[in-house]
């Protein structure tokens, strides 16, 4: 078991480079075994564990992968030979249901064990499934664990989605790309990561317009080629270096960043008192006091992003006044409000909105991660608290950030990573 050890206190000074995006990563890479070629994607965040699992999925069904560097891979499609994916290679990410529409893009069939991931409340997939039988799929769910679509052939097709959902519109987008016809999605997620999946189809001779409004139409063609592209980099985590110079009232240059995606963020940090300044691929922001208060809703792009809540909450815990944080898309998303309490932060939690009374300062204290972004807020407390603070279950925060220790340790923060014993368990008694 890992964990990570903190002494904060210190203002986080100095420049560091955003990875690749996380989320769009997840959705282009099984999008890769629509052609039956060899796609070289670059600017991919390889070490983190979400695209680890992708690629192993990937491998497990007959594609090759190769690693051209740190940030670069191949993915060659020829040999993809199976359409049935396992528990074990999806109990760890929500996002493995990508192939489902991937591989009935492909084959006309998929069978794929139902997606794990964070849990934020309940993740149903009825958008999905509607989109896949609106392309004249067959989908059935057997024993609540296992997704089987078949079609004898996908034709194009309007969609409505009843909610916005971004999995619901990549997963479809796949299964369009290859299928007869135009397919329309309406209410569609207008997410930065939509759009790079858009363009990395497009790159393999799709045709898909629209990507990054609410209505996204998709000619189906016949065959998708091999491409050359990079992915765009990750908004969140451009996001949560952001919040944590104001945290801890640093001043960092962000590098590999678009500003456009950052604007919702930058307009809610602007409004606690920080300064931002924004180049063409960088981003600068500065704390010198106190934060002030602020309040904040999570929407759908281009709304503030429900990723970057449990960050910000951080900030606002600090904040002289009081905070309302609303979150609109999951349900069970203030877990990590518990932690913040046992660093002397003072927040009310009464369904979707929590009550934030900022105060002076924050004290280390054990917490765990509870999610991906909650372990990145738990960082970010660590950061700027006042002593020694331990994150336990970091695996979640290794599943979204690379090389974090790293990152964070060029800008002056005090975190290491250490081993430490499981605890002793009934369990594991002789
Ligand atoms: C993606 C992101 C996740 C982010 C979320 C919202 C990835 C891999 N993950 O998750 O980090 O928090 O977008 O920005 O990109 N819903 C339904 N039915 C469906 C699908 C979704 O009711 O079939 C609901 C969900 O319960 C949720 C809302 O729609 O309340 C948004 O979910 P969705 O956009 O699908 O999130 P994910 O794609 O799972």
């Amino acid at each position: 078991m890992e964990k990570f050890v903190i002494n904060g206190g210190q203002p986080l000074r100095g420049e560091v480079t955003v990875s690749g995006a996380k989320n769009a990563a997840l959705a282009i890479i099984p999008a890769a075994i629509l052609s039956h070629d060899v796609c070289r994607i670059e600017n991919v965040p390889t070490s983190i564990s979400d695209v680890s699992f992708m690629i192993k999925t990937l491998k497990h069904i007959g594609a090759g992968v190769r690693l051209i560097d740190r940030s670069t891979i191949e993915i060659d499609s020829r040999f993809v030979n199976s359409y049935v994916i396992s528990h074990d290679m999806t109990k760890y990410l929500r996002a493995s249901y990508y192939f489902i529409g991937a591989l009935l893009g492909r084959f006309h069939r998929a069978r794929v064990a139902m997606p794990g991931g964070c849990y934020l409340g309940p993740r149903p997939i009825d958008q999905h499934i509607k989109g896949f039988e609106a392309l004249g799929a067959k989908v059935t769910i057997e024993d609540n664990a296992i997704v089987e679509a078949t079609a004898n052939e996908l034709i194009g097709n309007p969609i409505y989605l009843d909610v916005v959902s971004v999995g619901a519109t990549v997963n479809i987008m796949l299964a369009a790309a290859r299928a007869q016809g135009m397919t329309v999605i309406e209410n569609a997620a207008k997410e930065p990561h939509i759009v790079d999946l858009a363009n990395f189809l497009n790159s393999m001779g799709a045709d898909i317009r629209g990507a990054g409004t609410d209505v996204i139409k998709i000619k189906g063609v016949e065959n998708l080629h091999g491409c050359t592209y990079s992915i765009i980099p990750d908004q969140i985590e451009a996001g949560t270096f952001m919040v944590a110079a104001a945290a801890t009232r640093g001043d960092v240059l962000i590098k590999n960043i678009i500003p456009k995606h950052l604007e919702s963020i930058s307009s809610k940090l602007i409004e606690c008192g920080a300064e931002i300044e924004e180049f063409d691929e960088e981003i600068r922001v500065s704390m010198n006091r106190r934060p002030g208060k602020c309040n904040i809703k999570t929407m759908p792009h281009p709304g503030f992003p429900t990723d970057m809540q449990p960050q910000m909450a951080v900030l606002l815990a600090l904040a002289e006044g009081t905070s309302i944080v609303s979150e609109s898309i999951w349900s069970n998303r203030f877990r990590y409000t518990e932690q913040l309490l046992r660093m002397g932060a003072s927040i009310t939690v009464d369904g979707q909105l929590a009550v934030i009374h900022g105060v002076e300062a924050l004290r280390g204290a054990p917490v765990r991660a509870d999610d991906l972004r909650a372990g990145a807020a738990m960082i970010i407390a660590g950061l700027a608290a006042s002593g020694k603070t331990e994150i336990e279950d970091i695996l979640y925060i290794d599943r979204g950030y690379e090389n974090v220790v790293e990152k964070f340790g060029n800008l002056g923060g005090d975190i290491r990573r250490v081993y430490c014993v499981e605890p002793f368990s009934k369990d594991s008694a002789g």
